[in-house]
Order: C-alpha cells, then sequence, then structure tokens
C-alpha cells in the first residue's frame, strides 16, 4: 500500500511531538526490550524510573541472566504481574544460552514471555523489521479513526487489527511509525478524553465525522472481577517477623509476605493484637483484594504454619514483597 494520509500525517506529528525517551536513543534490542516489558506494566512516567534502575543494575542481557530471581524480582517490586518479571530473567538466561539476542521477529517470539506485541516491537524498533505493533494505543486509534465496531478482545477482531496496522505501516519508517502511532494515542488519542481539537488527522476520522471518538474502540465482554478476602498479620517476636516466600500456583509467586489467613476473621492467636487498618483495596488484573492489616506481639515464639519462618526484622526491606503487603509495612513501626 502506498503511505497514506494517516501514515504520512502521523509521522509528521511525531516528528515535532514524540516523546524524548531513553531507550529512543539506542538500537540496543536488550535495552528497547527491557522498556516494553516494562512499559506493559505502567505508564512511561514510572517506566523510566524501572528502566534506568534495571539498565543501571543490569546493562547487559549477561547481567540479567546472570542475577538471581530474588534480585530481579526486587527491582521489579510495585510494576505488579510478577511473572513477567520472572519470564525477563528466564528468557536473558536463553538468550545467554542461544549465544546471543535472536534479530527477527519468529526467532524473538520463541523467548519466555515474548508475544506478538514484544517480539513485533523489538523487531522493528531494533531491527527496523517492517511489523506493526498493535498495543492498547493502536487498537483505540485504528478503531475510531475507521470506526470499526469489530470487538478487540475476539480472535477475529485482533487479526483485523493486526493486518490493518501492517497494511498501514510505511515498510521503510518501521520503527518511527510504530512509536508514532503509540505516541500519539498516549497523547491525543487518549482514552477518555482524546484531543480531538489537536488531531492531526480529525478531518478523515471517522469516528469524529460520524459519533463519539469514546465509543470505539468496542470489547465483547466485560471482565469478571472477583474479590478476594484477606488478613495479613505482622506478627512479631524478639526483633523478628513471621514471613514465608509465596508458593507457585497462585498470584505473588515467589514473593515474600507476611502470615496470610483467607477470609475476614481471624483465627484465635496467642500475643497481643491490634488492627491497624480495615478494609484496604487492590486491585489486580481479574481480582480485587479486600484486606486487614494486624499487628501481632508474641511474648514466645508462637508454632508457624509451614513455609514460614521467623526474619530479622533488620532484613525485611531486603524482601520482595507485593505492593500490598508494603502498604501493611509502611503501618509497622520497626524502628
Ligand atoms: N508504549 C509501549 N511501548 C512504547 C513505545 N515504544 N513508544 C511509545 N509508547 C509505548
Amino acid at each position: 500500500m502506498e503511505t497514506t494520509h494517516f501514515a504520512t500525517a502521523l509521522l509528521r506529528w511525531y516528528e515535532k511531538n514524540g516523546r524524548e525517551l531513553p531507550w529512543r536513543n539506542t538500537r540496543d534490542p536488550y535495552a528497547i526490550w527491557l522498556s516494553e516489558v516494562i512499559l506493559q506494566q505502567t505508564r512511561v512516567q514510572q517506566g523510566r524510573d524501572y528502566w534506568q534502575r534495571f539498565m543501571q543494575r543490569f546493562p547487559t542481557v549477561e547481567s540479567l541472566a546472570a542475577a538471581t530471581q530474588d534480585e530481579v524480582l526486587k527491582l521489579w517490586q510495585g510494576l505488579g504481574y510478577y511473572s513477567r518479571a520472572r519470564n525477563l530473567h528466564a528468557a536473558a538466561r536463553q538468550i545467554v544460552a542461544r549465544g546471543g539476542f535472536p534479530t527477527t521477529r519468529d526467532e524473538l517470539r520463541s523467548l519466555r514471555g515474548v508475544g506478538d506485541y514484544t517480539s513485533a516491537a523489538v523487531a522493528s524498533l531494533a531491527f527496523n523489521e517492517p511489523v506493526a505493533v498493535v498495543d492498547g494505543n493502536v487498537f483505540r486509534v485504528l478503531a475510531r479513526y475507521y470506526a470499526i465496531d469489530t470487538p478487540i478482545d475476539t480472535t477475529q477482531g485482533k487479526r483485523h487489527f493486526q493486518a490493518l496496522a501492517q497494511e498501514l505501516l510505511p515498510p521503510a519508517a518501521a520503527a518511527t511509525f510504530n512509536q508514532a502511532i503509540m505516541d500519539f494515542g498516549a497523547l491525543v488519542c487518549t482514552p477518555a478524553a482524546p484531543r480531538c481539537d489537536e488531531c492531526p488527522v480529525a478531518t478523515t476520522c471517522a469516528a469524529l465525522r460520524h459519533d463519539a471518538p469514546t465509543r470505539y474502540p468496542v470489547k465483547s465482554r466485560k471482565t469478571a472481577v472477583a474479590l478476594r478476602r484477606l488478613c495479613y498479620i505482622y506478627a512479631r517476636y524478639d526483633g523478628k517477623a513471621a514471613f514465608r516466600r509465596r508458593p507457585a500456583g497462585d498470584i505473588w509467586q515467589g514473593l515474600w509476605e507476611p502470615l496470610l489467613i483467607e477470609g475476614d476473621t481471624l483465627p484465635p492467636l496467642a500475643g497481643t493484637v491490634t488492627l491497624l487498618r480495615r478494609g484496604v483495596r487492590h486491585v489486580l488484573t481479574h481480582r480485587v483484594l479486600v484486606a486487614d492489616f494486624y499487628l501481632l506481639e508474641c511474648d514466645d515464639a508462637i508454632p508457624l504454619p509451614a513455609g514460614y519462618r521467623w526474619v530479622d526484622e533488620a532484613r525485611i526491606d531486603d524482601l520482595a514483597v507485593p505492593r500490598l503487603v508494603e502498604r501493611l509495612l509502611s503501618l509497622v513501626n520497626r524502628e
């Protein structure tokens, strides 16, 4: 396809308005991959800080591969969705084992945790492979511009948008176009209140002409959100606190936590119990957690459930913990 008005206008817009981001000044596939994995978890502002900390600590894929999982999880702490951090670490080891970074989209896709989006992003940004990225921004921008009401959360929808993005991509400017459309979605064609008065393609936008841009993109189903009640008990005895590493098969695998009781009622406990906070909400992708936080001061080393151990309170800040536990820790005086 010839370069369309849409692509030309977006490239021109990007030249003036694109964001200055540190990973845009490099062709290092490791640096770019790392930025893309982080940006799937957070917005650019916060992502930049995480990226800089990762690059400082692990400047090469070899150094990341040589790290322990605990080090990686600790650096990832606060971003959520910890399987991404474990996959990042595992993929770094795959890359070192195969003798270097894959250079094509298909080879990239063979890495742990690297799917359609990440493989397209790294292949285009680091190696200029003419392959279109489709993230939430791209779905939104294209759905609005063409007033497409195919739901984006179906196989057919995904295929349709991937093909359309690929058709629009100017092959010689793959890296620039992919970043342009994502920046444009993040800065102008935003989810709730798009800035149509600043939009360089407003006059040819089908959604704007026919109805409200915010009606797009269309989704077929709402994500079911289940509620899960928890009690976290910070049990302290003689300068130590009871912690365990979370097992496989549930959220937060590999992270650390204090005594956990599922539900909203405490069992009888030996010691002085103080309620620190009730009803703390924490939102995950398919679940909302509601937690009560308690402090339990013990006079004796109470028997702990399997998997827990007493950890020196001075060492707790070294543990990788979920955000929710971080909030509990901020309420406990550990002087
Ligand atoms: N969001 C995720 N990756 C991005 C990129 N490379 N540019 C702009 N926004 C992004």
